[in-house]
């Protein structure tokens, strides 16, 4: 096996792993997931988010980099070759467009909120948070969300830097902006719970984010903590699936996987125990809704010695991380240009950059002019078109898609294949990975499914 992808390769697998934390380190575990966590009510919810990463999460994030490595192509070009020599269906390469269209999707809202991050190393490093009342940083962000002219202005900066990087390619873009900055963020996260332990109610937060409480968990909330291991692992849509196609044949499938899946579980634990404590030390709400990090950690950079400087790098190491995640949502559609149309990386980074904002526009408006409310599995949603892109994404689309990836890779590929790609024999270690892609997942994802939308 010594094809390679006409992409090019990362440089070795230790790139890799860099590469896909990067793609799954982002607003997902520091934005989200502590908002998230806030609104279904803690412990219980983030003990299901645990459960669905590890029996549910891994083994697809496996099969995603397996498919990957095998195809060597766009994710639609190759779920279309893996499905011929396979000899199954064409439509499988469906699965490639549907993750195209999730990741145009995710990718105008998020570009949306890292823009709130770019406001906000302004905003630190400005000293706007210094020694403020928790009333007048909430006012700060609310007055921001108020005005879509300020959103679209950082929306347009945050997608022209995605676009930037992306147009320069896999080594040249995607590699050299990886390299320093998990490691930053992750020091600066531990920073940032150290703090959090100093507000007197550290405890309270542990409490809130580890004792469950399963009367305080709805279906709805299930579905939330499935989809968001899905969401925040980047799988589901293509993006891990294009990352396994630059991947070297040396490289152990399995055990970069899990690095990669346990790296981005702690960064998400970290940013819970680092906000949590803030939220319960100034009688926060937190089930504030996607405004969570933006109204709590503002006041702990205010309170703290040299808050102007470290507010400003968490911001800063925030927009990195968007940002590294941000290009693994278009890759498959630009590589898919590349290779169907003959597209310089350029013009395809360009084309899907400007449809992509384009899109994103509802998402400015969604917190503002176009503002409504409504009802999902039972939840009140209140932002609108921004919640809605959300749940069909993150909760219908990505799942979906990883259950077809587990049963493509588990029912429809021949052992051989699967065998071969992940190079780990065929006992006990193979098996469980079998198992757990051929039964657990599909029961599991379908079963949360029909309970959340009321059919079960
Ligand atoms: N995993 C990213 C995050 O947690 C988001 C993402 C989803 C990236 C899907 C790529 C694909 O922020």
């Amino acid at each position: 096996m010594s094809r390679k992808s006409i992409h090019g390769e990362w440089s070795n697998r230790w790139i890799f792993i860099l590469a896909a934390t990067g793609s799954a380190v982002g607003l997902g575990n520091i934005w989200k997931f502590p908002y998230i966590t806030g609104e279904y009510g803690g412990g219980a919810f983030v003990l299901v988010y645990l459960l669905c990463i590890a029996v549910i999460g891994i083994p697809i994030m496996m099969s995603e980099v397996l498919l990957g490595r095998r195809g060597k192509q766009s994710p639609i070009n190759t779920m279309r070759a893996l499905a011929k020599s396979e000899g199954a269906s064409r439509y499988w390469q469906l699965l490639g467009w549907s993750g195209v269209v999730a990741g145009f999707l995710i990718l105008s809202y998020y570009s949306v909120i890292a823009g709130w991050a770019l406001a906000y190393v302004l905003e630190a490093a400005s000293g706007a948070f210094t020694a403020q009342s928790a009333d007048n940083i909430g006012h700060l962000f609310s007055g921001m969300l108020a005005n879509p002219w300020v959103l679209l202005f950082w929306h347009s900066i945050f997608m022209l830097l995605t676009i930037v990087v992306v147009a320069r390619g896999v080594r040249q873009g995607l590699e050299k902006a990886i390299r320093f900055l998990m490691p930053a963020l992750f020091v600066l996260l531990i920073l940032m719970v150290g703090y959090a332990m100093s507000t007197g109610e550290f405890m309270q937060g542990v409490k809130f984010l580890f004792n469950p409480d399963f009367s305080k968990l709805s279906w709805a909330g299930v579905l939330t903590a499935m989809g968001h291991a899905f969401f925040t692992l980047s799988l589901g849509m293509g993006a891990i699936m294009i990352y396994g196609s630059y991947m070297p044949h040396d490289a152990s499938i399995a055990k970069t996987s899990i690095l990669v899946a346990v790296a981005d579980t702690l960064v998400a634990l970290l940013a819970g125990l680092a906000i949590f404590p803030i939220v319960f030390a100034y009688g926060l709400e937190p089930g504030a809704g996607p405004s969570l990090i933006f109204m709590t950690l503002p006041i702990a950079f205010g309170q703290m010695p040299g808050g102007i400087l470290f507010g400003t790098l968490f911001f800063v190491l925030l927009v990195f991380a968007a940002w590294s995640s941000a290009i693994s949502l278009i890759e498959p559609a630009v590589a898919w240009l590349v290779e169907n149309r003959n597209f310089t990386r350029i013009k395809a980074a360009l084309i899907t950059g400007i449809s992509t904002w384009l899109l994103g526009i509802i998402t400015v408006f969604s917190f503002n002019d176009w503002r409504f409310s409504f009802y999902f599995a039972g939840e009140k949603k209140t932002n609108g078109m921004f919640d809605v892109i959300d749940i069909l994404t993150a909760n219908i689309m990505l799942p979906l898609g990883g259950l077809f990836i587990a049963i493509f890779a588990a029912w429809v590929m021949r052992q051989q294949t699967s065998m071969d790609e992940l190079g780990m024999g065929q006992g006990a270690r193979y098996q469980l990975w079998k198992f757990l892609v051929r039964f657990v997942t599909p029961v599991g994802v379908t079963m949360i499914f029909l309970k959340a939308i009321g059919v079960l």
